[in-house]
């Protein structure tokens, strides 16, 4: 089911044109909404996404890094009009058991997937505030709440998501803005296909559902949160993750 919304909502989705993100972008765009989709690393992947979405407003740069982030919100906003919805998506795993991670695997993943979180809603929930109206949602992951082998670096980045999370959504209680949270379980995308076939079968078999799950299904969860209508839940950590962790 797809339904048109009557919205002239702009919205940001980082990490936009691949997996759960491409998915996020995609329903967007069919409800209605003006969509930006941010990429960092795949030209030929945000190319093709391009020409089958037909999401005009592809935008690269680094989340990760405080001046692009402003620099790639004023491509935007000079495009699409004010940033009224955030979905922080972007995300690298760098998994390794701590033993023998680099200061620069635990360095990335923390400023890819952390510091990104800081920089995007730093930069656009002012203009959320002043017009009264705001959606700020960020993925974080099964992993920050139960931790997993080789991922201290990105449960780390993944919980820290929810404290900050939490925090910003009272700040802003007041000023029509709601700050939420979704924690994937392990999801249909090339992050989760990467993981070693011996490995990602026992964590299938841990998995109540008995699958992975699909990016569609993160995709709606995001649509009922942004709509206009859906201003009382705030500060709020969604987990999607067929019964794997229940929290
Ligand atoms: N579950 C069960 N066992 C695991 C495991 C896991 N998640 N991760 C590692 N192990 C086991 C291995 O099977 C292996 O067992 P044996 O000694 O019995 O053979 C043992 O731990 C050591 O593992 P490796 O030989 O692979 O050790 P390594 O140093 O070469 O690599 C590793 C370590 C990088 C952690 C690698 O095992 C790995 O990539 N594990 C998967 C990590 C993971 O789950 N990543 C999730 C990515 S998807 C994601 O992050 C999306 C999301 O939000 C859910």
């Amino acid at each position: 089911m797809t339904r048109k919304i009557e919205t002239s909502r702009v919205i940001v989705v980082t990490g936009g044109t691949r997996g759960i993100g491409a998915s996020i972008s995609k329903m967007m765009h069919k409800f209605g909404y003006k969509v930006a989709a941010t990429y960092m690393g795949n030209d030929e992947a945000a190319k093709e996404f391009k020409e089958k979405t037909g999401i005009e407003a592809v935008f690269k740069f680094d989340v990760g890094d405080f001046a692009a982030c402003e620099k790639g919100i004023a491509k935007i906003e000079a495009k699409l009009g004010p940033i009224d919805i955030l979905v922080n998506n972007a995300g690298i795993t760098r998994d390794s058991f701590l033993h023998k991670m680099t200061p620069e695997k635990w360095n990335d993943v923390i400023r890819t997937n952390l510091n990104s979180v800081f920089n995007m809603s730093r930069l656009t929930v002012e203009g959320m505030r002043s017009r009264g109206f705001g959606r700020i949602i960020s993925i974080s992951s099964i992993n920050g709440l139960s931790g997993a082998m080789g991922q201290t670096n990105y449960a780390a980045a993944k919980s820290g998501i929810i404290g900050f999370s939490k925090s910003l959504a009272l700040e802003v209680a007041g000023k029509g803005v709601t700050v939420n949270v979704i924690a994937p379980g392990y999801i249909e995308t090339d992050m989760v296909r990467a993981i070693a076939p011996e490995i990602l079968e026992k964590i299938v078999s841990k998995i109540p559902v008995k699958k992975l799950g699909t990016t569609r299904a993160i995709a709606r969860l995001v649509a009922f949160l942004v709509d206009d209508d859906n201003q009382f839940t705030t500060g709020a950590t969604f987990n999607v993750n067929g019964g794997q962790y229940l929290a």
